[in-house]
């Protein structure tokens, strides 16, 4: 079925100039980008986006990272955009990234790895709100 997903091109990829390549990436896999722009997130953006994170150690590095450039959100659409995001993406540690995938190519760490996609359609949802609203989204 015809999905959307909700992705941000994150600090590490914006800061060295990746949006353009990552987004080919996205289209080349089959997404259409139908909202993007690009944001330099608040403490509160950080904080409100990870929550589900606020427990891990690793929360507070998350919320610095994401705050310390701009970062591209966006809402993707396509065939059952969640997961094939997800495959375009690769594995959240570029390590085990698959060859051809956008952490694989470009990611630096698993904490400074390039983009965050939605992991269901029931988050993608969540997620596309929190950060668009319904007239910044065409299809
Ligand atoms: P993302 O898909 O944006 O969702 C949560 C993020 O937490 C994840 O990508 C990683 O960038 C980050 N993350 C996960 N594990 C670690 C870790 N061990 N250290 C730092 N950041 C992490």
């Amino acid at each position: 079925a015809i999905q959307r997903t909700f992705s941000i091109i994150k600090p590490d990829a914006t800061k060295r100039n990746l949006t353009g390549a990552i987004t080919k990436m996205l289209e080349d896999g089959g997404l259409r980008v139908v909202a993007s722009k690009r944001i330099h997130m608040t403490k509160e953006q950080a904080e409100g986006f990870y929550a589900v994170h606020k427990e891990r150690p690793f929360f507070g590095e998350l919320v610095e990272f994401m705050m310390s450039e701009p970062v591209v959100v966006q809402v993707l659409e396509g065939e059952d955009a969640v997961a094939r995001n997800r495959e375009i993406m690769g594995a959240t540690n570029p390590e085990e990234a698959a060859p051809g995938t956008i952490r694989k190519e470009y990611a630096l760490s698993i904490g400074e790895n390039s983009v965050h996609g939605s992991d269901s359609l029931e988050n993608a949802e969540i997620e596309i709100k929190f950060f668009f609203n319904d007239d910044e989204i065409v299809g």
